[in-house]
């Protein structure tokens, strides 16, 4: 399809253009705009309209537009939005799982020189070549699972020339993928072990790391991991206040397992808290009052074999909830978006339209994305869709159906 092209795709028996819904908060299945026997109209790489087949048939046959016939039936859903990952690594923890499930928690394999660390011994000895090789692989595995935008964090490499590497790969990845990655810093994921001062490491990568990706266009995003193994609150704040003065949006690793970040989230003003395991009502009203996006991960959780985020308690606590996989080799090796977002609707009562808008329009606003995550005039035209005539079924097969189909940009991939 060409930028000029108008093109006409459908019939599907359902679009869910996840439009108009409420920014935050709980949400009904009754709120759910279900558009029956739909079309939409593709011109280039965004979305002209969205409405009844019939009409747009009529106007497509007048104006000579292009079509795409879908034969079978279809419901048709913005294309994912993964909003927290890690999926630039070497190597695997296949042994830290073995320690796990021998009873050895993911903080005390940390103390004792591996989880993270570990990843980053790996990632530093892989090339630049096979970090981007790596990448690619993982995120042919995501486009095809329906995911169309992934965020991607450095943090493996916890050097200026290192995670430069990493930022370079996702980059590089970028360029010539079909998927749209979204690379933030994360060189405040664990002090590394050439460094004994947690402030003074931080001062480093402010000065040394953080201006060349501006120059060099490799991330306008910082993320930082608050907890007792990683980084303390206050140098958090500091660290993220000064990120956020240079221009970068910031995001924080909070709550995963003590009541620490959601408050320097609140206070740096970041876009999204993520984790939130152990976050109660305290943290969820200084969120809810930030207007800070909750990025919650279940599958750190089913990797850890630990309990979710009070999901359900942030909805109606009036928070944006976004779900996002967390994909990385320690605690979420699985990287199943749909699956997990199935799993943790189940456990957590969330309704469709929650979840739905959760991987989608709300996973969007977790990255400050307004061109996306829903089907409308303007948008990007990543679109997926499923085989089945009910969208029920999407949540209801617990991410065992997968689209059979999925536009990027415009582009039947
Ligand atoms: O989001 N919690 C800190 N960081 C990652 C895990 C990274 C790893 O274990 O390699 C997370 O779960
Ligand atoms: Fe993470």
């Amino acid at each position: 399809m060409n930028k000029t092209t108008t093109t006409l795709i459908g019939p599907f028996s359902q679009i869910l253009p996840m439009t108009d819904l409420p920014k935050a908060g709980a949400l009904k299945d009754e709120q759910l705009q279900v558009l029956e026997r739909a079309g939409v109209l593709v011109q280039g790489e965004k979305i002209v309209r969205v409405g009844s087949y019939e009409q747009l048939h009529r106007e497509a046959m007048e104006q000579q537009y292009e079509l795409q016939f879908i034969q079978e039936p279809m419901v048709l859903l913005p294309g994912l939005v993964d909003a927290h990952t890690h999926i630039c690594f070497g190597g695997s923890r296949a042994n830290d799982y073995a320690l796990r499930v021998a009873g050895k928690s993911y903080l005390d394999i940390a103390r004792s020189g591996g989880g993270i660390l570990d990843s980053v011994r790996k990632t530093r000895e892989a090339t630049l070549v096979e970090l981007v090789t790596l990448l690619k692989q993982r995120c042919d595995r995501h486009l095809h699972e329906g995911v169309t935008t992934c965020e991607v964090k450095s943090g493996y490499g916890l050097t200026v020339e290192e995670e430069l590497k990493m930022l370079e790969a996702i980059k590089l990845v970028n360029r010539h993928h079909r998927l749209d990655l979204i690379p933030t810093c994360l060189a405040a994921h664990m002090l590394p072990p050439e460094h004994s001062d947690g402030s003074l490491y931080l001062q480093e990568m402010l000065k040394e790391l953080l201006p060349q990706l501006q120059e060099q266009g490799l991330a306008t995003r910082v993320d930082i991991f608050v907890e007792e193994t990683a980084f303390k609150e206050a140098e958090a704040l500091e660290y993220l206040l000064a990120a956020k003065a240079l221009g970068f949006d910031v995001t924080v690793h909070a709550d995963q397992f003590s009541t620490s970040g959601s408050k320097v989230a609140a206070e740096a003003g970041a876009v999204s808290a993520d984790h939130l395991e152990a976050s109660g009502d305290e943290e969820i009203a200084l969120l809810k009052q930030a207007g800070v996006v909750a990025t919650v991960l279940p599958g750190a959780s089913l990797g850890l074999g630990m309990h979710f985020a009070p999901a359900r308690k942030m909805l109606d606590g009036g928070l944006c909830l976004a779900i996002a996989t967390d994909w990385n080799p320690g605690s979420a090796p699985m990287g199943d978006l749909l699956l997990q977002a199935a799993i943790l609707g189940a456990a957590e009562k969330l309704s469709t339209a929650e979840t739905l808008a959760a991987v989608t329009t709300r996973a969007a606003a977790a990255l400050n994305l307004t061109d996306r995550g829903c089907l409308a005039k303007g948008k990007l035209a990543d679109m997926i869709a499923f085989p089945t005539n009910n969208y029920k079924e999407i949540l209801y097969l617990q991410g065992k159906l997968k689209p059979a189909k999925i536009w990027k940009r415009g582009q039947h991939v």
